[in-house]
């Protein structure tokens, strides 16, 4: 069966095809360079991108593909969580598409597609804890099953990707940040400054990033009239922000008794949280898997190989639905 997903949450225009030999196309057009200037997302400018750019998204990923819009026979779109703006041009296109081809449309949550998008790649056994890292999202899941997700824990506040790209910000270094704070943190020292690490009290698997931020923040600040210590900043604030994900991740693990950490997201790009996360889980004799990197940041081929298994189960969500801006899974 082959499907065609849609991804149009937040900043990405995404169009995907997959069938059940594996991903097709996927085409991810980014919006950088509309958002870089404002240090972050602007909902209307990414609204209006999407409308500009989705049809000729859809059409790339249909002809990289090799095939035509009559193949495809179920289409699977992204409903939320996310900017309401955003979602819509992805949902109406999606739905204009699956009525003039008389096929079944899902409307799928984001975070599920993230949740799964590690099983493009490779099979994963179940269950299994799932860390879900980007700019809007910082959560743990046992997952006992495809569709089967208990939220363990998330941020009370920031997510980390939220972090990293307005620490970014503040240093001057650009947006998005996640890369460019991992880039300096290279070069840094890891110990030269000493953040705080929030303490959640005891038991608990939820994060929070903003005071973190907010003493990164205030460093910054202090070297207002001199040189900012750039890489010294990214490594510190970095490496304690890995520290509180591996932790609650592992803890998550051993409390469930699971051998398996899944990672997804943008911020599972991060070399350091890779590595480092292994290294601990290892301890453990637990193992770490992560999809490749254009996997982990926002695409629609994640969301095609969810809704495809939902197509095949029978699942047609029909004309009625619309977005949902939050919509927890
Ligand atoms: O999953 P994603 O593409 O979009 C959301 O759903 O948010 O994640 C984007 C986030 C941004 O905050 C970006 O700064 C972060 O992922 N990110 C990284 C890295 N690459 C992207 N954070 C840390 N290290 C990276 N290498
Ligand atoms: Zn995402």
């Amino acid at each position: 069966m082959l499907v065609l997903g849609v991804e149009t949450s937040c900043d990405d225009t995404c169009a995907a095809v997959v069938s059940d030999r594996g991903v097709f196309s996927s085409v991810v057009s980014s919006q950088v360079d509309v958002h870089a200037k404002y240090g972050g997302v602007v909902p209307e400018l990414a609204s209006r991108s999407h409308m500009k750019n989705i049809v000729p998204v859809i059409e790339e990923a249909i002809a990289l593909a090799g095939v035509s819009i009559k193949d495809i026979k179920g289409v699977a779109v992204t409903k939320g969580p996310g900017l309401m703006g955003s979602l819509l041009v992805g949902i109406e296109a999606a739905k204009g598409i699956a009525a003039a081809n008389a096929v079944p449309i899902v409307g799928i949550n984001h975070i599920e597609g993230h949740l799964n998008a590690i099983t493009i790649e490779q099979g994963v056994e179940y269950p299994h804890i799932a860390l879900i890292v980007s700019g809007g999202h910082t959560s743990l899941y046992l997952v006992r099953g495809f569709g089967e997700y208990e939220l363990l824990g998330r941020t009370r506040d920031d997510a980390v990707g939220e972090a990293f790209d307005k620490i970014s910000k503040a240093m001057g270094l650009g947006y998005p940040g996640g890369a460019r704070i991992e880039k300096f943190a290279k070069e840094g020292d890891p110990k030269a400054f000493r953040f705080p690490k929030a303490n959640m009290g005891k038991g608990s698997l939820d994060f929070s990033f903003s005071g973190l931020k907010t003493a990164v923040a205030r460093q910054i600040k202090g070297f207002e009239n001199g040189e900012i210590p750039v890489s010294d900043i990214a490594a510190s604030f970095q490496a304690v922000a890995v520290q509180a994900l591996e932790e609650k991740a592992v803890t998550a693990a051993l409390k469930h008794k699971v051998s398996l950490i899944v990672l997804g997201g943008g911020v599972a790009c991060n070399e350091t949280l890779r590595t480092s996360i292994k290294e601990k889980a290892g301890e453990h004799e637990i193992s770490v898997a992560y999809p490749s990197k254009t996997n982990c940041t926002d695409n629609a081929a994640m969301i095609a190989a969810v809704g495809r298994r939902k197509l095949l189960d029978g699942a047609n969500h029909g004309f009625d639905f619309s977005a949902l801006a939050t919509w927890p899974l």
